[in-house]
């Protein structure tokens, strides 16, 4: 089972900072997730639209400038650029995935997503690409044949595995609240992983176990290595 660190090892660190990413390297996790948002151009690693509640800003963060967003902190770690991250991960053996926020323009990634593979090195298989916005995935595996891409999804969904085949997906991303075996295994018949977001209780990583999923998103990523092992 993967464990992806969800917004970095965010259990333990402000979420989606460099601290978060280093934290989770430092415990062994080699998978992470986290989320982007488009400022002036600049792609930035950050999860609320707005910047009230998790900065020390506010606003919409993808109404700020880029100036701004330097001026502002998480607590106290500065709000980290898509490209600093990812070359701060392309020094270590990891899966990265990246979750497409909603941006209103996809331009910014189509741009750097082939640099983080020439310029950083990270192998396609090692990047997944998610996000709730199902067209931007079209768009971009369109244009990336190669990539990887994964459709979120967050109440039920009854059209998920259809989805995900016509989106030609590597694999599906579903709410814990909404996990249910009738899907798992169909899209596993269809050749596609299932990772379920955010799991941090033991019962439930048990339970998604034997459900046989393949793999979580958590904020304590060594917890759940350790109850896996040990149960
Ligand atoms: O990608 C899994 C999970 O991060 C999706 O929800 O809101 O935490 O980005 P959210
Ligand atoms: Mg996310």
């Amino acid at each position: 089972m993967i464990i992806f660190a969800h917004r970095g090892a965010s259990g333990y660190a402000p979420e989606n900072t460099m601290a978060a990413m280093k934290k989770a390297i430092a415990l062994g996790i080699n998978a992470i997730e986290f989320d982007i948002h488009n400022v002036e151009g600049e792609l930035y690693v950050f999860h609320d639209r707005r910047l009230d509640n998790k900065s020390s800003g506010s606003g919409l963060i993808e109404e700020v400038s880029r100036q701004y967003l330097s001026s502002i902190n998480v607590e106290g770690e500065p709000i980290p650029t898509l490209w600093e991250v990812m070359n701060y991960l392309s020094q270590h053996d990891c899966l990265v995935n990246i979750e497409l926020k909603g941006m209103k323009s996809l331009e910014p990634f189509i741009k750097i997503y082939p640099r983080l593979v020439t310029d950083l090195h990270i192998a396609p298989e090692n990047l997944l690409i998610s996000s709730f916005n199902h067209g931007f995935l079209a768009k971009f595996r369109h244009l990336f044949p190669l990539s990887r891409i994964a459709p979120l999804f967050e109440g039920i969904e009854l059209q998920a595995n259809s989805t995900a085949h016509k989106l030609d997906a590597y694999s599906l991303h579903l709410s814990l609240s909404f996990i249910n075996q009738e899907i798992i295994t169909q899209a596993q018949a269809e050749g596609r992983k299932v990772f379920v977001y955010t799991v941090d209780h033991e019962e439930d990583i048990i339970g998604l176990r034997q459900m046989g999923v393949d793999g979580i998103f958590t904020n304590f990523p060594d917890r759940a290595a350790n109850i896996l092992k040990v149960r």
